[in-house]
Parts: structure tokens; sequence; C-alpha cells
């Protein structure tokens, strides 16, 4: 569907859980943030029904996220059921690689194209003290399986600190996950740390904003809430709208472009 800004609404990023299991110091506080509740959890089904009904509407590709979108049980049954939709042209996962080793086989059986696999560090103490205490050879293994499933183009998304920039604007971390991903072969893409002091975020100029003259995303966070737009407050309920009233009103109500959003964090949006 075209918008009333003539952007073509073609991508719709799921966020399936809010949940994680890693604490990465530019996400979330140490002591974790504010769960969804349990009830107000979006049901496989609901997520399946909501993603028919974007396909319906002209979305062709489709991303999980989260949170870490892993940790949701039954992760790989919403695969398959998302990856028989027709219409789906391109179904990826962005994911913190822990726990590919056991689901990379899964997932592809079950018909996810590719995966998207957050890295800020290759250093197994730098890497820990980002994600607090989360272990590097982990993901490490992750991309391997991955690989080893055909999950297919692997593309890992780095997060650039502020602090430490050389004139190049890189960091040493960025720099050692620019190295890994060349030596194995790997796409790499630079997102720039936004900051969520006080749990509000905004857009961030020349960073992970985007172009949003040629936005083309709808969100639906793990509590149900279409969204237009990462820099907003809008959102529409699929429980309360169902799911095409929803993704219409959000469509008709996306903004030109982005502004702030202060009532979520960025992990039940998804990034
Ligand atoms: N700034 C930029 N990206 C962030 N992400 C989470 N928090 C931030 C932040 N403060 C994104 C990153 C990470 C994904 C899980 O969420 O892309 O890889
Ligand atoms: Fe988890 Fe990703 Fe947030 Fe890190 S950035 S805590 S991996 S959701």
């Amino acid at each position: 569907m075209i918008d009333r800004f003539g952007r073509t609404i073609d991508y719709l990023r799921i966020a399936v859980t809010d949940r994680c299991n890693l604490r990465c110091v530019y996400c979330m506080p140490s002591d974790g943030i504010k769960l969804v509740r349990h009830e107000d959890v979006l049901r496989l089904e609901e997520i399946v029904e909501v993603a028919r009904a974007a396909v319906d509407i002209g979305v062709i590709k489709i991303r999980l996220t989260g949170g870490e979108p892993l940790v949701r049980l039954g992760v790989e049954s919403l695969v398959a059921q998302l990856a028989v939709i027709d219409g789906v042209a391109d179904l990826a996962m962005t994911t913190n690689g822990l726990l590919l080793p056991k689901y990379a086989p899964l997932l592809a059986a079950g018909g996810l194209h590719r995966v998207n696999v957050s890295l800020d560090a290759v250093d197994p103490h730098r890497y820990a003290a980002i994600t607090r205490g989360g272990d590097v050879r982990e993901v490490l293994a992750g991309i391997e399986a991955a690989r080893k499933a055909g999950l297919t183009p692997i593309k890992i998304n780095c997060v650039l600190a502020h602090e430490g920039r050389d004139a190049e604007g890189m960091t040493p971390d960025a720099r050692d996950v620019a190295a890994f991903a060349e030596r194995e072969g790997l796409q790499v893409r630079f997102i720039e740390q936004m900051d969520l002091a006080d749990g509000r975020f905004s857009v961030v100029h020349g960073g992970s904003g985007g172009d949003c003259r040629r936005c083309n995303r709808l969100r639906l966070t793990s509590d149900g809430q279409i969204r237009p737009c990462l820099f907003s407050d809008l959102g529409f309920s699929v429980r309360e709208l169902g799911a095409a009233e929803a993704i219409g009103r959000a469509i008709a109500q996306k903004p030109p472009a982005g502004s702030t959003c202060s009532d979520r964090t960025i992990g039940m949006i998804g990034g």
C-alpha cells in the first residue's frame, strides 16, 4: 500500500517478545525493563493473523525481532506459519545469536530465509562488558550454525558507541567487528548508538533514524500495537481494532518524519 506521502509500505517488523537473554548497556538498565504482562503478549496465532493482514495490503518483507526473538517459546513454529503465507518474499530475523546453535536448523527447516546477528565486539571481555555477561563464543558458534543451516546472507549489526571514536568515527570494537566480518565474508552494518537515557529516544541525525522519505516500515510490538514510526508514540491495538483496521490506521497516520517516542523501550518495538 502507498501512504499519503507516496511511500510504498511493504515491510513489517514483528517484535515477538520484549524479553532478552542479554542486558546490553545501551539497550537496558542493569535491572532490566518493565516487561509486558503475560496476558498482553500476543499469542503466536494472533501474530500470524496480523502478518496475513499485512501481506493482504502489500507487505512482502517480514523481519522477526525482539527483545531477543529466540527466547520466545515456539518461535520456530511461528516462522513455519509465516513462511507459508503466499506473498512473503523475504522472511528474516534479527537475533543476538546466542541461541542459534540450537535453533538455526529448526528455523531453516521452517522456512526462515536469513538472519542478522548483533555483534558489537569480538574480544570476549569487551563483549561481556557491553552485554553485561554475554559469552561471545556462543555468538560465534551461532553464526557458524546459521551458515551451516543456509540462513544466508548473514549480516552483522554492530552498534557504534559514542566513546572512543577515532578520526574516521570508528571505535576499536567496531574495527574488530569489521575485521572479523571481512575474514568471515559477512556484511556488516554499523548502527549509531541512540541515547536511551531515562527510557526515551529520538531521531539521531545521520544515524539509524534512517531516511524518513523512503521509509517502508510498519512495526508490530509484542503487546499488539501496530506502530507506523519508531520515533513516534502513535500505536494502534490489533486486539481492539482488529489487524486490518489497526494496519490501515497506522498507514493512514504514518508521520512524514520521526520526532520522539517516550512511552516504549526500544526492545519492545524491535529496533
Ligand atoms: N541504539 C542503537 N541501536 C540499539 N538497539 C538496541 N538499543 C539500541 C540503541 N540504544 C538495536 C541494535 C541491536 C538491536 C538488538 O537493537 O541494533 O543490535
Ligand atoms: Fe538484548 Fe538486543 Fe537489547 Fe542486547 S540490544 S539487551 S541483545 S535486545
